[in-house]
């Protein structure tokens, strides 16, 4: 695979700085499994990326470097970083106000419509003051590097960006501009809770692009399908969409793992400590799930399948524990909030009614501990997955490549990954409960061959469709030529 130069585009960078103890500036790893993936990219290009400053850390260093500094990734690699400390202000409303309650609620189906979204003054504030001018800002930080290397492939990632590359496109009419939206694209009436000139600027600037990349079939046709109908885009011959005199390649490749670092991290010594710790307590059979405190994740309908479980086949009370590992995640946008709160109930419910004499049936530990996650993934007997939504939903792989038990996975029909893994998982529908209770019990009793066999072909899979084979199938795309 050559190495090309690219400028990656992302709300969260691949590190994020703070101060330890002892006062000592630490580059740590950017939350999210995004970012975690995206870092492969370092190894393989010439890279500079440009992220938000989100730390206070972030800050002083973007002060101090005057933007640009050399960081290098976990492997050694150089690369280039500008971070972007935007006003607070405007951070705020592109944040907290319109990428991650209003986009993504959009983009997962999280709407109760009856009664949300109500959009009035504070959107149209966040959207024009906010989301657009924090685009306007990615977008000026590329060109100015683009004036540096005008041959780079630009590559934005994600929903926080959708009208930069417009704006991209509008300085420099020939660069080539690629964009991955990792979240799923929703039917075409989904945009409908939009205004119409934010619905139509976010299909304007995605079409801006030379490429669109989205993780599976399902995706790319509502994407193509939403063009057609919120902003008129048209299927050429080769049926790229053609829009303003502009053709954009729509194109699918589900993001993976990178298996060797996988591996290596099973084998280290905090995950054999965490290991060891979930050996020493585990009951006969663990059920386990690894999320981000998320709406979409579904984790509350997860608690009540599992209460629904024991319920039904009381033959499981003490034998078999939740261990939920949750990550919090976006707690200064109150439907967050009121999630976790929604979760807490839920499992002292469960607990309530099917614990005691020493058996507590759902566990549930709320930080971002990863080395634990990896322990967990090797200990599960089975693996739930139920989101409501999910571009794809890499739990669903790294579970599977590590995992030491014949572990199950019972995934949800509406995450990206489903795709991929359906034949060898136990597919679920995220809003029945009674579904998922019984899917439990059946990989509960899932006889030993078929688990093991289950088992393998997902690890297998994952190791033939892996990081490496995801940036190999997105090469070609980033080529000038393919514009
Ligand atoms: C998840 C999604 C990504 C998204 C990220 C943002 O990981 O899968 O598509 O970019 O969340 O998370 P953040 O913590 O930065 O809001």
């Amino acid at each position: 695979m050559s190495r090309r130069r690219l400028i990656v585009v992302s709300n969260r960078g691949p590190v994020a700085y703070a101060r330890d103890a002892s006062g000592e500036r630490v580059a740590g790893r950017g939350g999210g499994g995004l970012a975690t993936a995206l870092r492969g990219l370092v190894a393989r290009h010439d890279v500079t990326w440009i992220a938000s400053a989100l730390t206070d850390e972030d800050r002083a260093v973007a002060a101090e470097s005057g933007g640009t500094l050399d960081e290098v990734g976990s492997d050694g690699s150089p690369y280039r970083l500008t971070l972007l400390a935007h006003d607070t202000d405007a951070y705020d409303g592109y944040y907290n106000v319109v990428a991650n309650p209003l986009l993504w609620f959009t983009q997962h189906y999280l709407f109760g419509l009856g009664d949300a979204p109500v959009l009035g003054e504070r959107f149209a504030r966040a959207w024009s003051e906010g989301y657009v001018r924090v685009n306007r800002s990615f977008a000026d930080a590329v060109v100015a590097e683009l004036d540096n290397d005008g041959e780079a492939t630009v590559f934005f990632h994600d929903y926080h960006l959708y009208l930069a590359p417009r704006f991209v496109r509008d300085a420099r009419r020939d660069a080539m501009l690629a964009q991955f939206v990792h979240i799923p694209w929703p039917q075409s009436d989904a945009w409908s809770v939009l205004p119409q000139e934010a619905r139509a600027a976010i299909h304007d600037g995605l079409l801006a692009n030379d490429v669109v990349g989205v993780h599976t079939e399902r995706w790319r046709r509502n994407l193509c399908a939403s063009a057609a109908d919120v902003v008129g885009a048209e299927r050429d011959v080769e049926g790229r969409l053609a829009y303003r005199g502009h053709t954009t390649a729509v194109t699918s490749r589900p993001i993976s793992v990178d298996c060797a670092e996988f591996d290596a991290l099973a084998d280290s010594e905090p995950v054999l400590d965490a290991e060891r710790r979930i050996e020493s307590t585990r009951p006969e059979r663990l059920v386990v799930r690894v999320d981000r405190i998320d709406p979409s994740k579904n984790i509350v309908r997860g608690f009540t399948a599992f209460g629904l479980l024991l319920d039904l086949h009381p033959e499981w009370r003490g034998r078999v524990t939740m261990l939920a590992l949750l990550n919090p995640s976006r707690e200064d946008v109150p439907e967050y909030a009121a999630y976790r709160e929604s979760i807490e109930r839920e499992v002292a419910a469960v607990n309530d009614r099917h614990g005691g004499a020493g058996y507590r049936p759902v566990e549930v530990r709320i930080g971002d501990d990863f080395p634990l996650s990896v322990a967990a993934y090797k200990q599960y007997d089975v693996l739930l997955v139920n989101a409501v939504f999910d571009g794809l939903n890499l739990v669903a792989k790294e579970g599977p490549l590590v995992n030491r038990r014949d572990g199950v996975l019972v995934l949800s029909e509406n995450a990206g990954a489903f795709d991929e893994l359906a034949e060898w998982s136990l597919g679920v529908s995220p809003f029945d409960v009674l579904g998922q209770a019984e899917a439990l019990n059946a990989a509960l009793t899932m006889d030993e061959a078929e688990r093991a066999r289950r088992a393998r072909a997902l690890a297998d899979h994952v190791r033939a469709h892996d990081l490496d084979w995801w940036i190999g199938g997105l090469e070609h795309l980033l080529e000038p030529s393919s514009a």
